[in-house]
Parts: C-alpha cells; sequence; structure tokens
C-alpha cells in the first residue's frame, strides 16, 4: 500500500472537478483529481456548448479565457421560431452587456487540463475503482489500485465532482441525502453536420411535431437537435429522415431552410431535472452533476457546476487561510440558492418548447401564448435574458 497526502482529493475530471482543481491551485492549496475515463475520452465527449457570461469571466479573469476568445461565438442574444415567425431575443441590449458564448464543454475541458498540466497539477487518468473513507472523520481518504499496488490518498477534504453516475453521492450514509427529480417523457436527437452556420445565432423551435434547435461548433461544423423519444434508437433515424424532420420543425412563413451537411454523430439523450440535497456530508462536498442534473434546454449543466466549484473553492480558501469554516458550512445552502433558479429555468423553457402526448390543445395555445408574450413584453424578454446568459453568481 503506497499513501500520500494532499489537501484536496477532488474525484472527476470534468468540469467541476478540473476548474476546483484549478481554482484552488490559484488560492495556493493543493489538490489531486482522480478521474476514471482517459484524457481522450475526457476531452471527447460531446456534452452542450453556452457558456454563461458569469463562466466566460470566470474563465478569462483565471487565465483560461484564451483559446475561447479566439475560437468562441458571441452571439448578441438568440432567435426564437414559433407558428413560423421568428422573433429575437437581443440580450445583449437587456442584460447591460452580458452575451450568449457558444464553446464547447469538451473545448473547456482540453483547455482547464492543459492550463493543470502547465501548471504541474496532478490529474491522474483511468483510474477505475476509486472508493472513500472516512468522510465523517477530519482525515477522510481516496482509495484506488494504480500499477497492481494499492493506493491510499489522506485529505483535509473530498470533493465529489464525479458527475451523475459516479461514486461519491453512493459513499453517504443511507438516508441523508433528499432527492427531488422529474422525467421527462422526451430525449434530444443531437447531430453534428459538416456545413457553415444556417444562422448567426441560435434557434429555438416549437412545432407542432416537436423542438428543434440550431447550434454551432465551428465556421464549418453544425449541431442541432430535435425532440425525440427517448427510447428510440439512432439506427431509425437515417439522414433524409433526420433532414425532413429538421426542415419540417423549423419551416418559416418566409421559407427558411437549414443549410444541410454530411450528418458526422447521431446521438439520443434522455431528459431529466434532479436534485439531491444537502451538498455536503461531513468532509465531502458534492459539485455539479454529481448533485444535480438538469434538462440540456438552456445548456445550464456546465454554468451550474461552475458556480458550485467558484463558491467551495472560496470556502476552502477561508477555510486555510484563516481557519474560517462558516463559507464551508454555508456551502450547501449558498449553492442551492441558486441551482433551485437554474433547474426552474431550465425546466419552464423545456415544458415551454416541447410537445408533450399527454398535452391538450389547450395546452398548445397556452405554449403559444406564452410565446408571443415573451418575445414582446420587454419585461418578460428581459427575465428570459437575464436567466439565459446567467444570474449573477452572488
Ligand atoms: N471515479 C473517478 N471519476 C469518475 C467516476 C469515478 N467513480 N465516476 C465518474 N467520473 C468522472 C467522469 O468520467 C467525468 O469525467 O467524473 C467526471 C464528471 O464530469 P461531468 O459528468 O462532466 O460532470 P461535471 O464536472 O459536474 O460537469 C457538469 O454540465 O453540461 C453538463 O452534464 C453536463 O457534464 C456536464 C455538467
Ligand atoms: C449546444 O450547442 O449543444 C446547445 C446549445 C443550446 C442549448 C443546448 C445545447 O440550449
Amino acid at each position: 500500500m503506497t499513501s500520500e497526502r494532499v489537501a484536496v482529493g477532488i474525484v472527476g475530471a470534468g468540469p467541476a472537478g478540473l476548474l476546483l482543481s484549478h481554482l484552488l491551485h490559484l488560492a495556493g492549496i493543493d489538490s489531486i483529481v482522480l478521474e476514471n475515463r482517459t484524457r481522450e475520452d475526457v476531452e471527447g465527449t460531446i456534452r452542450a456548448g453556452v457558456l454563461e457570461q458569469g463562466t466566460v469571466d470566470l474563465l478569462t479573469e483565471t487565465g483560461v479565457g484564451e483559446r475561447l476568445h479566439r475560437e468562441a461565438f458571441f452571439h448578441r442574444g438568440v432567435y426564437l421560431r414559433f407558428a413560423g415567425t421568428t422573433r429575437h431575443i437581443d440580450m445583449q441590449e437587456l442584460t447591460g452587456g452580458k452575451r450568449v458564448t457558444v464553446y464547447a464543454q469538451h473545448e473547456v475541458i482540453k483547455d482547464l487540463i492543459a492550463v493543470r498540466l502547465a501548471a504541474g497539477g496532478d490529474i491522474r487518468f483511468g483510474i477505475p475503482d476509486v472508493a472513500l473513507e472516512g468522510i465523517d472523520s477530519q482525515r477522510p481518504a481516496l482509495r484506488f489500485s494504480g500499477g497492481g499496488v494499492a493506493r491510499r490518498i489522506e485529505c483535509d477534504f473530498i470533493a465529489g465532482c464525479d458527475g451523475s453516475h459516479g461514486v461519491c453521492r453512493h459513499s453517504l450514509p443511507r438516508g441523508t441525502l433528499q432527492r427531488f427529480d422529474r422525467v421527462y417523457p422526451f430525449g434530444w436527437f443531437g447531430v453534428s453536420v459538416e456545413a457553415p452556420p444556417s444562422s448567426d445565432e441560435l434557434i429555438y423551435a416549437t412545432h407542432e411535431r416537436g423542438f428543434a434547435l440550431v447550434s454551432t461548433r465551428s465556421p464549418t461544423l453544425q449541431r442541432m437537435y430535435l425532440q425525440c423519444d427517448p427510447n428510440d434508437d439512432v439506427a431509425n433515424w437515417p439522414d433524409d429522415r433526420i433532414w425532413s424532420e429538421f426542415r419540417a420543425r423549423l419551416e418559416t412563413h418566409d421559407g427558411w431552410a437549414p443549410i444541410e451537411g454530411p450528418i458526422t454523430q447521431k446521438l439520443i439523450v434522455g431528459m431529466r431535472s434532479l436534485v439531491h440535497e444537502p451538498m455536503r456530508h461531513g468532509r465531502l462536498f458534492l459539485a455539479g452533476d454529481a448533485a444535480h442534473i438538469v434538462p440540456p434546454t438552456g445548456a445550464k449543466g456546465l454554468n451550474l457546476a461552475v458556480a458550485d466549484v467558484r463558491l467551495l473553492a472560496r470556502a476552502l480558501d477561508a477555510f486555510y487561510r484563516s481557519k474560517d469554516e462558516s463559507r464551508l458550512a454555508r456551502y450547501s445552502d449558498d449553492c442551492l440558492r441558486r441551482i433551485w433558479k437554474g433547474q426552474r429555468f431550465s425546466w419552464w423553457l423545456t415544458t415551454l418548447l416541447h410537445r408533450s402526448e399527454s398535452d391538450t390543445p389547450f395546452d398548445r395555445r397556452r405554449q403559444l401564448a406564452e410565446l408571443d408574450y415573451i418575445t414582446s413584453s420587454r419585461a418578460a424578454m428581459t427575465s428570459f435574458a437575464e436567466n439565459y446568459v446567467g444570474l449573477p453568481f452572488e
């Protein structure tokens, strides 16, 4: 058995774990990140791609924004398309300058890994068997094996940043967590398309046939989504069917059509809203998807994870600087206040734009009336915009 010691043991090298390790490093606090997948897998997983203004600002202020500022798309707002018409929400104008930044999650991950490794950070990939011990004690530890040897890292604190299927949340004693969730009767069919952008800004469309989203990744690669049955199989979706569905759902009175191109990736994801409370037990702190999940509409997942670890890094900094434990004690409550607003917004945008089999004609008329309202009342538009570009961190 080999034994090591570190201030903060972090499980998971997603956006939460990597950013936490980076923020702690800037505060002079050492950490080790244990990740079960390979670096290639972590850097190659396609997820959502919209960053809130606060996320962009934090990455920029902490020295991880250089490539983002070169390669991301910065949009003033988004389009909402319904009943054959398109309405623009100018978020930049409505929120005093905040923009919509389109930059894929795996690009954020690549930038964070690069900055950590350049600073001598300790990220260990391909560790499949992390186990937690002593989370109720002052000296919790992470156990795992590597190179055929049993290993143990003793920590002051453990950060559970290991996503929705991780090991950390399940290490809590039974009955300590309360779970709040909602599963939606639809999923997203996501495709990557080799084509130039069909639109200068994202298009969120709702149609009798269901939701569609036009997003982008680069001047030559587009990302698009269709509402689908979550239990459907990509094999049922030849390219022709995908394009005819996009054309139908995105159609406008003035004959707009998406620019088509070769489809290079197809993926179906289910949709759920989920929160576990509290986000702390003893010396274990949960952050990001390990504690809460949102449906992808509005792309809040990464941004909520960033807000969590920002608070956790500050709380740990206060602890190491001045033995002040008050921020650690408040961590869960402070996070959850903002998380629930993100949950509310993601649920609201999802139910506003998707069609459900249980919907009645009344529900559809109500959706259309709400869309008309939020694209014509400045008060309603401002509310939409401030949530979309991100509520203040504190
Ligand atoms: N041991 C070590 N690492 C693990 C384990 C484990 N037992 N289980 C999971 N992991 C790793 C995963 O492989 C992944 O790289 O933890 C990481 C968790 O990352 P994410 O799932 O990306 O979660 P998080 O960092 O909280 O990011 C928030 O925003 O857009 C959303 O859901 C999306 O991933 C996104 C999230
Ligand atoms: C994406 O580009 O992947 C994306 C964009 C906007 C969303 C969700 C996902 O609301």
